[in-house]
């Protein structure tokens, strides 16, 4: 069986964009692959972050991973600080990533240049953070938006290096078993909804960390807040609602999200509301995202009620994850000519 891995970072909440870019699409995967799906607690801490808001944000994301639809009979769910093997096999390539590769990532250079201040080294080792995330599994396919698909690229081409500087012969006369030490994972981004963009400018990617909050949807928002962003959200003077014209990106942008939490087609949703009016759209929309989120918070509540059940789960995603990620773990060491652990 292909296996699958991915994740959400667990700052601030998580909302359509990840949702419709990633965690839905998990979903229909579990049924066809082996999948793990990671809170990536450790990668929250790369900018400075609240610590109380840590904690509760990574138990909220896990529970919200299953009121999505993540089966835990089906998929492994488990917080990545809880595989040490994560930040060990970081250090590993981390020594052999040149620097020019992280400085060439857009996130870094966009966060960096935001912040303003001297950021800290994790901001740039990140992506080397993600690539253990996946490498570890010897992963096949990796479910991500489009803003992840430059790290994909870069696991890529780490894997592929340790392969070449440290695997095929050179590993077997180590005494090792040869071959690839790494597969090398492909990345899967959904047709629509790759990017959703944020409700007060259709240009700008939906994300948590925008400081106003009427800029997305978050997937715990009451009916009443999802109007009211709704209500908000901006708009343009054309007529009628209609797909892909590049001068009006919050059309666009809010009819994608209508068919994805509708499941209709395009020419569906064309045929219900390409004569529409902003104001007779709205509150289409807006009845459609909330019958949509509420079975999803309705599960959300009951999981979070029960933490022990919540963190038993994570313990069992934990220790089959440990399983894996250890096996690939020191097959690297061996093939890097560490003393074996005995
Ligand atoms: P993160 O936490 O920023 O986002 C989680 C997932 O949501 C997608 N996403 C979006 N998709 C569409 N539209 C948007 N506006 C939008 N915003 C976010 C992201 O592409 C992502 O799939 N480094 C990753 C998390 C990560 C990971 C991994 C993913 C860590 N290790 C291993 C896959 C495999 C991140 O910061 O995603």
């Amino acid at each position: 069986k292909k296996r699958v891995v991915s994740g959400v970072q667990p700052t601030g909440s998580i909302h359509l964009g990840n949702y419709l870019g990633a965690i839905k699409s998990w979903v229909a995967l579990q049924d066809l692959y082996e999948t793990l799906f990671l809170v990536v607690d450790l990668h929250a801490i790369t900018m400075p972050h609240d610590v109380e808001q840590l904690t509760k944000s990574t138990r909220t994301s896990a529970a919200l991973y299953i009121a999505c639809g993540i089966d835990p009979t089906k998929a492994s769910i488990f917080v990545q600080s809880h595989v040490p093997a994560h930040a060990e096999l970081t250090w590993l390539l981390s020594c052999v990533t040149p620097i020019s590769w992280l400085n060439k990532m857009i996130q870094f250079k966009e966060k960096a240049r935001k912040s303003g201040e001297d950021v800290g080294t994790g901001l740039l080792t990140y992506p080397l953070l993600m690539a253990s995330d996946i490498l570890l599994y010897q992963s096949d396919l990796v479910p991500v938006g489009e803003d992840q698909r430059q790290h994909l690229e870069l696991t890529r081409d780490v894997a592929d290096r340790v392969n070449h500087l440290y695997g095929g012969r050179k590993w077997k006369k180590l005494g090792g078993r040869g071959g690839k030490i790494f597969k090398v994972p492909e990345a899967l981004v959904p047709e629509t909804c790759a990017r959703v963009m944020s409700l007060t400018d259709g240009t700008a990617k939906m994300s948590k960390s925008a400081p106003s909050d009427l800029s997305r949807i978050n997937l715990l928002d009451t009916p009443d807040q999802i109007a009211n962003k709704v209500k908000r959200c901006k708009t343009d003077s054309a007529l009628g609602m209609e797909f892909g014209n590049e001068e009006r990106p919050e059309c666009n942008n809010l009819l994608s999200i209508y068919q994805q939490v509708t499941g209709k087609t395009q020419q569906e949703v064309i045929a219900e509301c390409g004569e529409m009016s902003w104001g007779q759209f709205k509150p289409v929309l807006t009845d459609a995202l909330i019958a949509h989120l509420q079975p999803i918070q309705k599960t959300y509540d009951e999981v979070s009620a029960d933490v022990g059940y919540l963190d038993s789960i994570l313990a069992d995603g934990a220790a089959k994850a440990n399983l894996l990620a250890d096996t690939t773990l020191q097959n690297v060491y061996s093939a890097m000519g560490f003393v074996p652990r005995t």
